[in-house]
């Protein structure tokens, strides 16, 4: 990866900056690098109609996915309360985790979550959603070991 660990997490903090959280107060940011070194942000964006919220990686996947990037290396995700002072490590929720498994290699896409840019704790998509169900799963044979 061309881009460190630490200058994605450094995105992802500008991204947390938009978020859009009136309800929760829980504030997203997700930085999502291409193969080809491009780096798309994202923050969450909520609605009063609550199941109309987005999460903040899922709106960088989207917004990549349009512009008609399709590979994928790593995302940084940022997110705390807006009340709150320090940054935890926020982990991807499951819908993310499953839009991530339609694009991404579960081997070697990592997600990075960070406290700060030295505080990180890094995954491969594989680990965060094991299993998983993928469009190679709906094919006639297929060997539940793969
Ligand atoms: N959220 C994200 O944007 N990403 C995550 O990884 C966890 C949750 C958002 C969704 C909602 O706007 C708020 O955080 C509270 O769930």
């Amino acid at each position: 990866m061309n881009y460190s660990e630490e200058e994605l997490i450094r995105e992802a903090f500008q991204a947390q900056k938009r978020a859009y959280a009136p309800y929760s107060g829980f504030e997203v940011g997700a930085a999502l690098l291409t193969a080809d070194g491009k780096i798309y942000g994202g923050c969450n964006i909520e609605n009063a109609s609550y199941g109309a919220c987005n999460c903040a990686e899922r709106t960088a996947f989207f917004r990549a996915l349009y512009d008609g990037e399709r590979d994928f290396s790593a995302i940084a995700i940022v997110g705390k309360p807006k009340t709150s002072d320090t940054f935890d490590y926020c982990a991807p929720c499951g819908i993310c985790r499953q839009v991530m498994a339609e694009f991404c290699d579960p081997e070697n896409f990592r997600i990075i979550l960070a406290r700060n840019e030295e505080d990180c704790r890094v995954y491969s998509l594989k680990e965060l959603l094991p299993l998983s169900f993928t469009g190679s799963s709906m094919k006639e044979t297929q060997n539940p070991n793969d």
